[in-house]
């Protein structure tokens, strides 16, 4: 771009930002209780409109159902969790069964060899937080993925090293038992059937596959995926014999056939074959967390949500009472409503990664991070007219493979749960005959502190590798009461960093812009993490103007194809909706 054309598209922007109305957008000194735009669940929603050419449709349908409503990323799992509900079970029962098909129909995420977060609020008013999160082995060191010469090495990614202990079983077990009503073999059925007999494989999933081949056959995992050397084409069937064996052995014995039983035994050895540092103590020592949930109030609305070893809920959290400070929030889509989100995410994140991480391990500042006092100075420095700066580094791509899946009853029992093997397929590390794929959930550490991870994340010493200790993660399961404290809604997100910001849009664009959750599902996104210094935008998402607007006080704008993978269910008048991610596959289904 030449000099004369950068001067004059700032010199655009300047004029059309003089007309803009900034004023309507004022810290507020006290955050009001009432908010013209904050409608209630069962009020008028508008059909919003987007940019021009926006690539998602109006008028999508949101799935409905009366009594419950389960939302995930593949059709076949989110069936399993009605069969589930259909035959009396909760929504627990439904999350596990839903937990364990995922683990069997969308293996870029789904997992057994991972682990993730479960924020549950009970109809009779419990809320609890479930941490099964991967914790570091206990060989593990500060530097174990810094080469001699000080230089960070890729092991945190790809290979044994790149695994964190396992915690999905665990934590799916400690779920059920402690509120749902079925035994593991029942909630586990629909899984270990898709697995032993076969299910059709769709088009998401062949593709996924077909762009995976390469790293999946360097591990043994190559000849289930590639039976015959040929990936399964969509609507052909996909066998896991050995997962359907392990899955039944967990079924039988429970988690103990996982962490002390023969899977325990395949895992070690393939872990002592490949050079990985996973041990059967390491299996025997693995313990899920029941965590107090970081809940708090926003405009009347209540969000519960997860604490460490997830910076997911304190960073939404501090983000929230920031805007909180602002009233009315400036309209959708507009460069001060974009502005605004990224100056508070930025804040948001700049304390996210130098001082969250697991609480078990490091202090972390909890209760002064999601104060209303902290956020009421963050509020104050934020220049309406001016971005900030921090320090830009160069960031990655991102892969998109982690899995949330929402989940609600006819009782009103509502269950949020994001699980992941971190990237796509996770190290890519296959457990022969065990049959299932590790987690490379290590790269979540700060591997060398002030080192971009495969996210662009810039993390600090709190979060640097220590045996035993849980990598820090922007997993974000919540779940949104309204003023009369009903479930309002039930969400999260896949995608990194991105989850923080994209649940926390799907939340605004129901409460303060007074969407439908099909819109505030399509409606484009926007990211910002404080490093890099940039605002990510959908592109075609954003009017012209507003980048150019946005670029003109200050920002580096880029523009990305899709932000987060959402899914979520809303309760409306009579019922449940659902709406899966509209930037990718799966299904909401109720009845
Ligand atoms: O825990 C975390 O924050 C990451 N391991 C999540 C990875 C992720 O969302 C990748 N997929 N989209």
């Amino acid at each position: 771009m030449t000099a004369w054309h950068h001067l004059s598209r700032r010199s655009t922007a300047a004029a059309l930002l003089a007309t803009l109305t900034l004023a309507a957008c004022r810290p507020a000194s006290t955050p009001p209780a009432t908010s013209p735009a904050t409608p209630g669940a069962g009020d008028a929603r508008y059909s919003g409109t987007f940019a021009g050419g926006w690539r998602f449709p109006e008028a999508r349908e949101a799935a409905f159902g009366e009594r419950s409503m389960v939302s995930s990323n593949s059709d076949l799992a989110t069936e399993a969790g009605v069969e589930i509900l259909k035959s009396g079970g909760n929504s627990v029962d439904a999350a596990v069964a839903v937990g364990f098909a995922l683990a069997v129909t969308y293996p870029f995420a789904g997992n057994i060899g991972g682990g993730g977060f479960m924020v549950i609020r009970m109809a009779d008013g419990r809320t609890a937080a479930l941490d099964y999160r991967e914790v570091a082995p206990l060989a593990a060191t500060r530097n174990m993925f810094v080469d001699s010469l000080g230089k960070l090495t890729d092991k945190s990614v790809v290979g044994h090293l790149a695994s964190g202990v396992p915690g999905a079983v665990a934590g799916l077990d400690a779920a059920l038992q402690r509120f749902g009503t079925m035994t593991l073999a029942q909630v586990m059925a629909p899984a270990i059937r898709m697995a032993r007999d076969g299910f059709t494989v769709d088009s998401a999933l062949y593709r996924s596959l077909s762009g995976a081949r390469q790293r999946l056959c360097r591990f043994e995992g190559c000849s289930t995926f590639f039976p015959d050397g040929q990936v399964v084409p969509p609507g052909g069937t996909l066998v896991q014999a050995d997962l359907g064996r392990s899955l039944q052995l967990i079924a039988d014995r429970g988690p103990e056939a996982f962490y002390d039983g023969p899977i325990a035994d395949a895992l070690v050895a393939e872990m002592q074959r490949g050079g990985g540092i996973i041990t059967r103590e390491d299996l025997h020592a693995y313990q899920p967390k029941w965590r107090e949930p970081v809940v708090s109030d926003y405009r009347g609305y209540t969000l519960i949500t997860m604490p460490p070893a997830s910076s997911g809920g304190i960073t939404m959290t501090e983000s929230f009472n920031i805007l909180e400070r602002f009233a009315p929030l400036p309209a959708f889509g507009t460069p001060e409503y974009t502005h605004l989100l990224a100056e508070t995410f930025r804040r948001a994140f700049q304390d996210r990664n130098a001082k969250l991480a697991d609480a078990d391990f490091v202090p972390v500042p909890r209760d002064e991070l999601t104060s209303k006092t902290y956020a009421t100075g963050l509020a104050k420095q934020i220049d309406l007219r001016r971005a900030s700066k921090t320090p830009a580094f160069e960031t990655a791509p991102e892969p998109e493979h982690t899995t949330h899946y929402s989940v609600v009853d006819a009782m009103g029992n509502a269950v949020a749960t994001t699980t992941t093997l971190n990237g796509g397929y996770g190290s890519a590390v296959w457990i022969p005959g065990g049959g299932f794929m590790m987690n490379n959930e290590m790269d979540d550490f700060a591997a060398q502190p002030g080192s971009p991870n495969m996210f662009g994340l810039v993390q600090g010493e709190a979060n640097a590798v220590q045996p035993g200790k849980r990598m820090l993660s922007a997993m974000s399961p919540t779940i949104v009461l309204d003023r009369d404290g009903k479930v309002l809604l039930v969400v999260g997100a896949a995608g990194g960093p991105t989850i923080i910001t994209a649940v926390s849009q799907v939340i605004l664009n129901v409460i303060e812009h007074g969407m439908t959750l099909a819109d505030a599902m399509r409606a484009p996104r926007m990211h910002h993490q404080a490093l890099p210094d940039q605002i990510r935008v959908e592109s075609i998402g954003f009017p012209d103007q507003t980048l150019v607007a946005l670029r003109a006080m200050g920002h580096e704008v880029v523009t990305t194809q899709g932000i987060a993978n959402v899914n979520a269910v809303m309760r409306v008048p009579g019922g449940w909706q659902g709406v899966k991610e509209p930037r990718g596959s799966g299904l909401a289904l109720g009845y």
